[in-house]
């Protein structure tokens, strides 16, 4: 069992966690205020990059603090992850405030999924040190309040994270689908682009205005249940002639229904279109499906491909106008105590 140190109220503890690309996009809330969403989605934590976090619950304290990356942090940041504790002190019944202390060993806000490591990291830290003892699925449930993707990055390899139907959200969690060694030459080529913009409005308000507005959005609901039971047939048999495809269907669709909301959700640069471009071209010459793309609310875009093909692929997409450099990322593992 994972264990605070320290008792009465003022307890500590320290976790870990990575970020994940979604193969299935979460995009829309049935229940805002539960972090409940329309559709299931699916995804891989990353290797490499993480988020360690500390939380220090200490009766002295007259507020919570925010510390990343060794400087304290105020605003909207700060504030959310102030709102996540309050939800683990109800659970909990801590009542003393605490200091948080976060670093990633990537850019924060680069559209690398900050959100999802940080508050993974934040709710597995912040359990322990206030007493709870939780299952993997009920951190997740836990992870979910802060950001929905933070679900998916309790557990490592390839994730689903199940919407549920329940208005109480009790069937709405993620569990593993294959452990982060069941594909071990799957990579993700992540393609950073220059002068990405950052992210001006949280995925979480930009997505309910689609909901909203875009007339696609229902259409899209219908279709992923479907493609859900197919991309976890192909992840089951390693087989990515058949996944490819698909995680590009599933890409295209997300952002159809961002375009088409009032006002229009534009991510991407022209650069990252350019590295659409160049996978499509790679896979017309290869006359198979050698990569598949997939971009979250971003400018830089996630290049899935097989170990032998790496190579390959990240020279003709590192020679692109506008495109910084790339990383080769494998699976990840779970979210862990420090
Ligand atoms: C497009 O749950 O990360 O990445 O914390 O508000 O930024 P915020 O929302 P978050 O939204 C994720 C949206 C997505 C798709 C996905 O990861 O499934």
């Amino acid at each position: 069992m994972w264990r605070a140190v320290g008792r009465h109220g003022g307890g500590r503890a320290t976790f870990e966690a990575a970020p994940n690309i979604a193969l299935v996009k979460y995009w829309g809330m049935r229940d805002p205020e539960r972090v409940l969403p329309y559709n299931s989605s699916l995804s891989l934590t990353l290797d490499r990059m993480r988020t360690r976090t500390t939380v220090r619950f200490d009766p002295e304290r007259e507020a919570d603090e925010l510390m990343l990356n060794g400087t304290r942090i105020e605003g909207p940041a700060a504030h959310d992850a102030s709102r996540f504790l309050d939800r683990v002190r109800e659970r909990s019944g801590v009542t003393s405030y605490a200091q948080i202390r976060t670093s990633n060993n990537f850019p924060t806000a680069s559209g690398l999924a900050s959100s999802a490591s940080g508050f993974a990291a934040l709710a597995g830290a912040a359990a322990i040190a206030s007493g709870l003892h939780l299952s993997p699925r009920t951190l997740s449930q836990l992870a979910r309040l802060g950001s929905g993707s933070a679900s998916r990055s309790i557990f490592g390899g390839f994730v689903e994270w199940r919407a549920g139907t329940r208005p109480d959200g009790r069937d709405c969690y993620a569990r593993p689908l294959a452990g982060p060694r069941h594909w071990p030459s799957f990579r993700d080529v992540v393609v950073l682009i220059d002068r990405a913009p950052t992210k001006k409005v949280r995925s979480a308000e930009a997505m309910q205005s689609t909901v909203r507005t875009s007339p696609y959005y229902f259409e899209r609901q219908r279709e992923i249940p479907g493609r859900i039971a197919r991309i976890r047939r192909a992840i089951a048999r390693r087989d990515a002639r058949t996944l490819f495809p698909l995680i590009m269907e599933e890409c295209d669709s997300f952002r159809r229904v961002c375009e088409t909301t009032v006002p229009s959700l534009d991510y991407l640069t022209a650069s990252s279109r350019a590295v659409l471009a160049e996978v499509r071209a790679i896979n017309d010459a290869a006359r198979r499906p050698v990569a598949a793309y997939t971009h979250d609310a971003g400018a830089h875009v996630h290049v899935f491909t097989l170990a032998v093909e790496a190579d390959g692929v990240r020279r003709r997409l590192g020679r692109l106008p506008g495109v910084r450099r790339t990383l080769e990322l494998s699976a990840g593992p779970a979210a862990h105590p420090i």
